[in-house]
């Protein structure tokens, strides 16, 4: 059967923004994030502490997250913020940052792209950011990216994604994403996979579940993954988003299509939806471009 609650992991302020042309001013990133919180999302990614060359949109990740540390917040909110590496780890947790997401690749070609190293090497300094994060007291996450399909590779075997997802756990996340970095699975093959990992000892209730639309099926999908008995839903308010290093990866599900097909199944997720499209409409008037989310553009006043 499906969950009675399902956690949305909302990823806007940072797989969103990563990819936007225009650069969105601090002050308005940390607006957004607490407008998203007001709107009943309680796990915000807020940042990353990646490379700032190689994603200008989050080189401020270091004066966002103080700015967020100045605010009110519910005291269940919190703030994952995106680290590639140790020198990652080091500069998020200046920041009083307490929750980490690592990101892995189970292809060659996309860790090359986007961690500028092999599977295995950029493991190993995942393994290491992860000793250290777990030694700061800090909760980790971790990202598989490319686990149903690569645009350089083709398709991808169950192996590689589930060779990565055990080695993340091993090596402490408590939770693991599963990427559709480009938006080509479908519901059948999210089953199998679920299934696949299941088989190699990972449960249910430690996989969340991060689709891309460019296909249409992201909903489908999350479907699918309700349907497996997954509770966690990474979504990006009004659809933002992509990645930078995938050029065939456009936005995220987005945060309110979601909400609207839970809210009809009867799940509990605490989102305002009408809040949250009001949050939506406003950041893509900064951006100044409409929000790609469906939902949002009918619920849009005015
Ligand atoms: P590199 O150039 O190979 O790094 O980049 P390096 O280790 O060789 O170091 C070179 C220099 O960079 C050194 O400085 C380091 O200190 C510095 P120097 O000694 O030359 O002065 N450096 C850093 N500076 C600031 N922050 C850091 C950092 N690390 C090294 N963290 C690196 C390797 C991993 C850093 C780079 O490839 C990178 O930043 N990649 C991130 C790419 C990215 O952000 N992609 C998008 C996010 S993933 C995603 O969107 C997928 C997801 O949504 C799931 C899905 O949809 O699939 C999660
Ligand atoms: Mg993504």
């Amino acid at each position: 059967g499906l969950p009675q609650r399902v956690t949305v992991y909302e990823v806007g302020a940072r797989d969103g923004l990563q990819n936007e042309k225009a650069v969105v001013p601090t002050s308005a990133k940390a607006e957004f994030i607490e407008r998203l919180a007001g709107a009943g999302l309680w796990m915000i990614e807020a940042t990353g502490f990646v490379h700032p060359k190689w994603v200008p949109q989050l080189a401020d990740a270091d004066e966002l997250m103080p700015m967020l540390a100045s605010r009110t917040f519910n005291e269940h909110t919190r703030f994952p913020v995106l680290v590639p590496n140790r020198r990652g780890l080091v500069r998020a947790a200046a920041t009083g940052a307490k929750d980490i997401a690592v990101f892995a690749s189970a292809t060659e070609t996309f860790a090359l792209k986007n961690l500028n190293s092999t599977i295995d090497d950029s493991m190993k300094e995942i393994e290491a950011t992860l000793q250290q994060a777990l030694a700061r007291r800090m909760r980790a996450r971790g990202y598989v990216s490319m686990c149903f399909g690569d645009p350089w590779e083709g398709p991808v075997s169950m192996r590689k994604v589930t060779d990565v997802v055990v080695r993340l756990i091993d090596a402490g996340c408590t939770q693991v994403s599963l990427g559709d970095t480009i938006g080509t699975a479908t519901p059948g093959h999210v089953r199998t996979l679920i299934d696949a990992l299941e088989r190699r000892g990972v449960s249910r209730d430690r996989l969340a579940v991060h689709f891309h639309d460019t296909y249409g099926q992201a909903l489908a999908n999350t479907y699918a993954a309700l349907q497996a008995g997954i509770a966690t839903v990474d979504a990006s308010a009004g659809g933002l988003g992509g990645c930078p290093y995938a050029e065939s990866a456009t936005g995220n599900l987005a945060t309110e299509d979601l909400v609207w097909m839970l809210d009809g199944l009867g799940i509990t997720t605490g989102v305002d939806l009408q809040k949250l499209v009001d949050v939506s409409s406003w950041m893509a008037g900064i951006l100044g471009r409409p929000a790609p989310s469906r939902t949002v553009q009918a619920l849009m006043k005015g």
